[in-house]
């Protein structure tokens, strides 16, 4: 049942990938052109810091799959790809390992390809203390994701409805186990309330898991006869529109969900994202090319991230969160009514100062 689940998800997610996904709020977003950038490219470090974690570069692999053979084919090209351009890498839900143990090496696949690599674990709000220190202990896990997911659920033919206990076995897995947490949303996004709410579960990290992606409502309505929630299909927020909602939050923040290429994870860092996550758009150019091709593809983003970088006179990723944007469209309906300064973003640089080169 898990298995098959699984199976449908990689399957569905693929056929959006092919099709129009529709507005991702990262096009509202543009950076404002000033031409002398006063850096090279041998300036630029990609190397990003956040609670207590260091990544060598802002891009990683977010939360996909296992439990089925062919997701463990999956999750070992995945991890063959994150090992060879050194980006971290999160597995899927390990949910499908807790209720069928002989499933587990179809998670394990990705510590075995990728020994010295950043691995983070993945579980529901559901899951006990005890299987929580389960999953990280099956990858070695470098970090513990927790995923939270209602309208996946609303839609889902078999999902939950009870949300109550969330909170509280969050805090007990934050408090219970010995790797940062990081708790996401699967492409709905965080509101700043939920951020401040996670921040005070004792959670390190929120990844924001914005809409303008991967879209589970329409996904869950593909498995459902008559698709009869597809009226939800445009619900939530997308990761830019977290990100600055969440600003002030002082909690450290990872931008996902919708990314499409180098310069939205340019646009993720500017808004505040330690490091940019991509789960589609990844799947996809691995199930149409292989393991070479999302090799390919990871390296080239990464290159050209520093190029934009040297362009925009940003030496690291949280150099850019001093760089002038322009919000438009309805990314800019959502600052405004959400309290959120546009002018100050598009004029907070500081002119460049030869003299202190
Ligand atoms: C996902 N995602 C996901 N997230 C999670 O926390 N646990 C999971 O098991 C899954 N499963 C899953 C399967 C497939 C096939 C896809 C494509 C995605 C959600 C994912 O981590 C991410 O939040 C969203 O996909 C939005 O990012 P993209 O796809 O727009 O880059």
């Amino acid at each position: 049942m898990i298995a098959d689940r699984k199976d449908n998800h990689v399957r569905l997610a693929l056929e959006q990938q092919r099709g129009h996904i529709g507005h991702n709020e990262f096009e509202d977003l543009s950076f404002v052109h000033h031409a002398l950038a006063g850096i090279d490219r041998s300036d630029v470090n990609l190397a990003t810091r956040f609670a207590g974690i260091e990544w060598p570069v802002p891009l990683y692999i977010n939360a996909m799959t296992g439990g089925s053979t062919k997701t463990g084919v999956i999750n070992r090209d995945l991890a063959i790809a994150a090992r060879e351009t050194g980006v971290p890498i999160a597995t899927g839900s390990m949910s499908a390992y807790f209720k069928d143990p002989s499933s587990a090496h179809t998670f394990q696949v990705m510590r075995h390809e990728n020994p010295d690599g950043f691995i983070m674990a993945n579980i529901n709000a559901t899951a006990s203390v005890e299987d929580a220190r389960r999953a990280v202990d099956l990858l070695q896990a470098n970090a513990l994701q927790i995923h939270l997911n209602t309208i996946q659920e609303t839609v889902m033919p078999e999902g939950d409805r009870s949300y109550a206990s969330w909170p509280s076995r969050i805090e007990e897995i934050a408090l219970g186990v010995d790797v940062p947490v990081i708790v996401k949303e699967v492409g709905f996004g965080l509101s700043r309330q939920t951020v401040v709410t996670l921040q005070e579960l004792g959670v390190h990290v929120a990844d924001v898991g914005g809409r303008g992606g991967t879209n589970f409502a329409r996904i869950e309505n593909g498995r459902r006869e008559g698709a009869d929630y597809a009226y939800l299909n445009n619900w939530g927020q997308s990761a830019p529109a977290c990100l600055l909602d969440a600003q002030d939050s002082g909690m450290p923040l990872l931008a996902s969900g919708g990314v499409r290429n180098p310069l939205d994870v340019a646009r993720a860092l500017a808004v505040g994202g330690a490091a940019a996550g991509v789960s589609g758009g990844f799947l996809r150019t691995l199930l149409d090319g292989g393991v070479s091709a999302l090799v390919a593809q990871i390296n080239t983003w990464l290159d050209h991230l520093a190029a934009l970088m040297t362009a925009l006179g940003a030496r690291t990723p949280s150099d850019l969160m001093h760089c002038d944007l322009l919000v438009q469209g309805t990314l800019r309906a959502f600052c405004l009514d959400r309290g959120i300064d546009t002018r100050q973003l598009a004029t907070r640089s500081r002119p460049f100062n030869p003299a202190a080169h």
